[in-house]
Parts: C-alpha cells; sequence; structure tokens
C-alpha cells in the first residue's frame, strides 16, 4: 500500500484545533481511497520560542525535509513579539524549503454566500500564484535616527529571475491544465525594476505556451477586478506582497478567511510542501470550538492532490463543500456546529461523496495540482 508520510506542525491558538480535523478527514479519505497516511508532530510554534528561544532551527529543518509534506495549522501568539515567529518561522520555512510557489485558491462553493451581490459558483473559481520567497519579504532594511525626527527607513526588494522564473513556469503549467488564461498582477507603472523582470519572464515562457492566454492587470486595479469581474480570472501570478494582500481579498470574495486555503511548494520537488490555512492562530478563540476548520480541510485536500492522490483530494473538497453548504453561517457560534462537529460531518462525508461533485474534474485545481509538479506528484 502507498503510504504517505506527514510532518504535522499544529502551531498556536486555533491551529491544532482545526490542524486535527484537517487530519481527520484525510484519514477518511485514506481510508475509502486505499492509502496509508503516517503524521509526526514537530513541536515549533509560541510554546517552544517562549521555552527556549527558538523559532526555527537547522534540526527542525533537516527532520520537516524527509517528509513528503508538511501540515501547519497557524503561528502566533499575544505572549510573542509581532514578526518573531511571522518571520522567524513561517517566512523562514518557506524559504528553508524553497517554496518558490504559493497557491491559493478562491473558489466560491455552492450554497456558500459571498458579500460581493449575486456572485455565483459559475463566476468564481480562480487560483492565486504567489511568489512565495523574496520581494519586500526578503530585502532586509535598516533604520537610522530612530525614534527622531530624522528617522530614516530603507526597506529593500529582491526579484531574481530564478525565483521568478520558477513561480511563473508554475503558473503556466498550472494555467495549461486548467482554463488557459495567465493573468499577471504587478505594478509596472511604478515598480519599473522589479516590474520589467516580471513581464519579461512572463513573455519568454509564454513562448512556450502559446495554448495559454496571457493578461496583466495592475495590483491596485485587482482590488476592483477581483470582488467585481472574478470570471475574468484563471491563475493569477503575481509578487510576494501583492500575492499576499490580493488573497486575503480573494478569501473574503470566497466567503471569509475560514475557508482559504493555501500551499506552498517547491516546484522542483527536492523539498517537500507545506500546506496550511490562509488565516491566523486567533487565540482568543482556541478551544472554544468555534473556528470552522474549513480552510485547514481544504489545504489538506490540496496537499492529497500534490502528493498524487487526485480523487481523495477531489473527493474531501467536495465533502467540506457539501458541509459548508449545510452551515447556517461560516464562523462562531452562530456556525451551529463545533470545530469537532464540523470535521466529523466532512469526514463522515468524505467516505461516500461524488469526487466529481463540484463539477468537472479536468479543470479543477486538484487534477491541475497533481500535474503541475512537486514533491510527490504525478
Ligand atoms: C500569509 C500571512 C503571512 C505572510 C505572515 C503570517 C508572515 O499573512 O500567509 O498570508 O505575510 O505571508
Ligand atoms: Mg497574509
Amino acid at each position: 500500500m502507498r503510504t504517505h508520510d506527514l510532518a504535522v506542525i499544529g502551531g498556536d491558538g486555533i491551529g491544532p484545533d482545526v490542524t486535527a480535523e484537517a487530519l481527520r478527514g484525510v484519514h477518511a479519505a485514506a481510508g475509502r481511497f486505499g492509502f496509508g497516511v503516517t503524521t509526526t508532530d514537530h513541536d515549533l510554534g509560541a510554546e517552544r520560542w517562549l521555552r527556549d528561544g527558538v523559532a526555527l532551527d537547522d534540526a527542525a529543518v533537516q527532520r520537516l525535509r524527509h517528509h513528503d509534506a508538511i501540515l501547519l495549522g497557524a503561528v502566533g501568539d499575544p505572549r510573542v513579539p509581532p514578526g518573531v515567529l511571522e518571520r522567524g518561522l513561517v517566512v523562514a520555512l518557506r524559504v528553508a524549503l524553497r517554496h518558490a510557489v504559493n497557491v491559493r485558491p478562491v473558489r466560491l462553493y455552492p450554497g456558500v454566500t459571498s458579500p460581493i451581490r449575486d456572485l455565483t459558483p459559475e463566476r468564481c473559481d480562480l487560483v492565486i500564484i504567489r511568489e512565495n520567497t523574496e520581494g519586500l519579504y526578503a530585502g532586509g532594511g535598516a533604520t537610522v535616527h530612530r525614534g527622531t525626527d530624522d528617522a530614516t527607513a530603507i526597506q529593500n526588494s529582491v526579484t531574481t529571475t530564478s525565483a521568478t522564473r520558477a513561480c511563473v513556469d508554475y503558473a503556466f503549467r498550472l494555467a495549461a491544465a486548467r482554463r488557459g488564461r495567465l493573468t499577471l498582477c504587478h505594478k509596472t507603472n511604478i515598480l519599473v525594476e522589479a516590474g520589467a523582470l516580471w513581464s519579461d519572464v512572463v513573455e519568454w515562457l509564454g513562448a512556450g505556451h502559446p495554448d495559454v492566454v496571457r493578461d496583466y492587470v495592475h495590483a491596485d486595479a485587482m482590488c476592483q477586478h477581483l470582488p467585481l469581474t472574478p470570471e475574468r480570472f484563471d491563475v493569477v501570478v503575481t509578487d510576494n506582497l501583492f500575492g499576499d494582500i490580493i488573497s486575503d481579498l480573494g478569501a473574503t470574495v470566497q466567503g471569509g478567511l475560514g475557508l482559504a486555503a493555501s500551499g506552498n511548494i517547491d516546484p522542483t520537488g527536492e523539498h517537500p510542501a507545506m500546506y496550511e490555512p490562509v488565516h491566523g492562530s486567533a487565540p482568543d478563540i482556541a478551544g472554544t470550538g468555534r473556528a470552522n476548520p474549513a480552510a485547514a480541510v481544504l489545504s489538506a485536500a490540496m496537499c492529497l492532490a500534490g502528493l498524487g492522490e487526485h480523487e481523495a483530494a477531489l473527493a474531501l473538497e467536495a465533502a467540506t463543500a457539501g458541509v459548508l453548504a449545510e452551515l447556517p453561517a461560516l464562523a462562531g457560534p452562530a456556525m451551529g456546529d463545533t470545530t469537532e462537529g464540523v470535521g466529523a460531518r466532512i469526514a463522515e462525508r468524505v467516505r461516500t461523496v461524488d469526487p466529481a461533485a463540484l463539477g468537472d474534474p479536468t479543470t479543477s485545481l486538484m487534477t491541475a495540482l497533481a500535474r503541475a509538479g512537486g514533491r510527490g506528484s504525478g
């Protein structure tokens, strides 16, 4: 029997709560589709940092490298200064594991209400491919005369051809496996140096994909087009900070951060991918049962797709969407069920749901992910 070896970093706040439900769904899918899953917990996050001052060390990176994939819950805790875990753990892991690509689907599932009036599922099924290791996240900087009227801050941005190329190449392959449309999102009218590099790479690689239609949208204009005409987009490729921002907008459009999934991928397949909900650790509701585990479960579905378990991935996504459609609200007390209750309903449904329940699997993200590369994909 095929067995996939997962590393689990539950992390902080609601991270462990939603990750437990993601694993429940994964095990249920494994039982139905005939593969094995082993899991190993990794002690990283606020407690570890408070105990011994380590956000991420080389030994942890080496241990994580040996797994087939990683599931991350969420990190962040009021007892830890801002940035320590965000930069020192999440971003550091993305860089250490060469996750040049961050895949963030924006899909409105049937029965889920978008705050955009009259938006229908047929009009909202796109994927943001965010460069994940560079830009303003990687440039470093300096401040002189902090706290005085002369304070001067420099924050650099880094754009390399190699990471941009890896990211754009992945985006083209994903678009070719989906509806054949790729949109570059940048700010080429102002960030003329980095913008030109991105445009050049899209043009070069586009020559190898005559079947993919190319499009360009400025990042500010994207904040209008994405909510109002999401049907314009199939795959959107963008730099790290723009991707961070427009993916939160995308999450709102699809019903909220409680539904937004992501995968950090090394497209060469050398390092394991890491899947995580886009939402944070929400420490105020940790352990209360009020968090919706859907984003974590959908991230785990992407993980199964990345591992080549394409039918199981489709079933887990369809089961999650089916349960979401039954919930009176997507989070909090009005959700009408607990974190565990929702997770159990998803796991129950995954045993019988039609993997094609959400429509043609051939153009689905799960199918495209299984084809686009990364460790374990088919
Ligand atoms: C995200 C988060 C992270 C980011 C933080 C936690 C470092 O906002 O995954 O979108 O900025 O990338
Ligand atoms: Mg973010």
